[in-house]
């Protein structure tokens, strides 16, 4: 009996030295920047705990990476002919624009403004291919490094070419790209128009006649633009480096896994490929103590408990007359308020309401004291509310982040606001529902649960992907054929037209026998009538 029972433990000492002695992989990581970067971080972490040796390629000009930091993975840094300065100010002059300018702007001046700022973004984006892809001993110095896979965020556009100039497989890490044209062209990944709402639209899964219009109609702007920015812009760069005629495209679609920063607790449902995983809420942790004297201000709200305010890493100030408006707001309610906000001090901000320079988001939204977080809608942001369960009031700014508040209100856990119109009894009377109606917190514990309740961890899928990836040279198992087939074979066009075809020549073969056979038995009866 004991005999056995030291068997069995023996065998399962076997098995945990089995599982611990992976190989442990070497990876490649080009990252994206900004809040991008905070995302790949928690990755990589997890990747050189897990005792793999991992090399990150930061630009010299890395507005968000400071690679002089000592960390436990490897800074590789190449050249780029710009300074850090310079692209921070056209992120600066961006996010200005969306939040501020376009409000009065006209059509004309919008369309304008974002043709001049992806001239801008483009040749930040063509400066890194280069420094990326012309330079040979950066190259070499790759090749010999021996990597298993590349792990990247397409926020950089030449990261998928890197992977095919030195041999590797590829690892996408990002959120669904604006208007899914990315996932659904290059990927692949199936998006019908009559239930998949495109980005900014704000339509949920049902739609009505003239909604699915709409959609379809902007799933159509969406190719069109991807389709013309690729022709225009990067293609011809492509198939330069390649040496042989390809698209952007191509080289995208040739990614072996795609890791997607969202899940079913914040998409409605729809049909997902093989090679893509949902891994939404990845850096989310429980909440840590928070410092001594932070602590000691949540306490002092009582049974009002706290509101967390933050618009994010990349707006650091706001213009005085909002800050004003917001403050007057935050004034009003009974609960205290953390705000992350460095700009100049607001003139109405009250006792309840302190700013800070830095808040340590996660672990005040995981405190109990916690009733609402006021937030600008980025993935990370909202991820950290559903993992804690707490109700948000969304002020979405730009980009993606009108979107991701209407997903959230759609499932009955968030009210929106209009940054620019909103007036202080708005946003007061937003927090108090929020805070006083139940409902919305009922709705974010559901979507909370739906979170947690997953058979593994998304950072655990995430690392899982790429270190399958890293052992087995690729996944392309998982990659569907259409990449291969053209539009036509793809709706099964050809297919339509040969059974239509062959129906047509049945008909006609049918008709044209029979007519015959009529006549030959009608010829035959008269000719016997007339010999009889
Ligand atoms: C990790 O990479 C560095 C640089 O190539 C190398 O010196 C080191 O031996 C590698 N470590 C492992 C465990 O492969
Ligand atoms: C980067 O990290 C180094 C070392 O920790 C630190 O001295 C430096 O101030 C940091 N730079 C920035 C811009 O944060
Ligand atoms: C937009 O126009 C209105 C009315 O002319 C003006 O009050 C407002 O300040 C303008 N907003 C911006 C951001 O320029
Ligand atoms: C924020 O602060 C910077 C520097 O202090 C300033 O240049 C910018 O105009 C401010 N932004 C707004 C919206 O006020
Ligand atoms: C909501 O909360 C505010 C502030 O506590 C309070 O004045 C108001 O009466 C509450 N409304 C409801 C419907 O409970
Ligand atoms: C496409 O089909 C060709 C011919 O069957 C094959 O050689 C190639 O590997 C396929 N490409 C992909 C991406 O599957």
């Amino acid at each position: 009996m004991v005999a056995m029972q030291l068997l069995g433990l023996w065998a399962a000492l076997l098995l945990l030295c089995g599982c611990q002695d992976t190989q442990a992989g070497n990876l490649l990581v080009v990252p994206g920047e900004f809040s991008h970067w905070l995302n790949m971080r928690v990755i990589l972490d997890q990747l050189t705990e897990r005792s793999h040796n991992v090399t990150v390629l930061v630009a010299t000009a890395s507005p968000s990476i400071n690679f002089s930091r000592p960390e436990r993975y490897r800074f590789l840094v190449y050249n780029v002919p710009f300074d850090r300065q310079d692209w921070i100010s056209i992120n600066d002059d961006f996010i200005k624009f969306l939040m501020y300018e376009s409000q009065n702007a006209s059509m004309l001046q919008i369309g304008l403004w974002v043709w001049d700022m992806m001239q801008k973004i483009n040749v930040i984006q063509l400066n890194i291919c280069d420094a990326l892809l012309w330079d040979h001993k950066l190259l070499e110095t790759l090749r010999q490094l021996n990597f298993d896979a590349l792990l990247s965020d397409p926020m950089l556009i030449c990261t998928d070419l890197l992977a095919d100039v030195l041999h590797l497989p590829l690892v996408f890490s990002m959120r669904f790209s604006f208007g899914m044209s990315m996932e659904r062209l290059c990927g692949q990944m199936p998006a019908p128009p009559s239930y998949v709402p495109a980005a900014t639209l704000g339509y949920t899964d049902k739609m009505t006649f003239f909604q699915r219009v709409h959609n379809f109609v902007m799933y159509t702007v969406y190719d069109m633009f991807l389709y013309v920015y690729s022709r225009t812009t990067v293609d011809q760069y492509y198939s330069e480096i390649k040496g042989t005629p390809t698209t952007f495209c191509e080289i995208m679609g040739k990614a072996d896994i795609w890791l997607i920063r969202t899940y079913w607790d914040f998409e409605y449902p729809r049909p997902l490929l093989p090679n893509f995983k949902f891994v939404g809420g990845l850096h989310c942790k429980p909440a840590k103590p928070l410092p001594e004297a932070m602590e000691e201000f949540v306490q002092s709200s009582g049974d009002d408990g706290i509101v967390v305010f933050s618009l994010g890493s990349m707006v650091k100030n706001l213009t005085k007359e909002r800050a004003n408006t917001i403050a007057t707001a935050l004034g009003q309610i009974p609960q205290k308020v953390l705000w992350r906000y460095s700009g100049e001090k607001p003139d109405t901000l009250a006792d309840n309401t302190r700013a800070y320079d830095w808040i340590p988001q996660n672990d005040l939204l995981g405190h109990p004291k916690t009733k609402a977080f006021i937030t600008h809608g980025g993935t990370n942001g909202l991820y950290e509310a559903i993992y804690h369960g707490v109700p948000l009031v969304g002020v979405p700014l730009f980009a993606d982040q009108p979107d991701n508040i209407m997903h959230i209100k759609a499932k009955g856990a968030a009210v929106m606001m209009d940054f620019n119109k909103m007036t202080s009894q708005d946003l007061v009377d937003g927090l108090n529902k929020v805070t006083n109606d139940s409902l919305y917190k009922e709705n974010m514990m559901r979507l909370s649960r739906i979170h947690h309740d997953q058979p593994m961890k998304p950072l655990d899928t995430a690392v899982f992907w790429i270190e399958f990836v890293m052992r087995n040279k690729g996944a392309k198992h998982l990659r569907v054929e259409s990449h291969n087939l053209s539009w036509y074979q793809y709706h099964c066009l050809d297919v339509a037209a040969a059974l239509l075809a062959l129906v047509v020549l049945i008909i006609v073969v049918t008709v044209k026998t029979c007519t015959f056979c009529f006549r030959k038995c009608f010829r035959k009866t008269k000719a016997r009538q007339k010999t009889e």
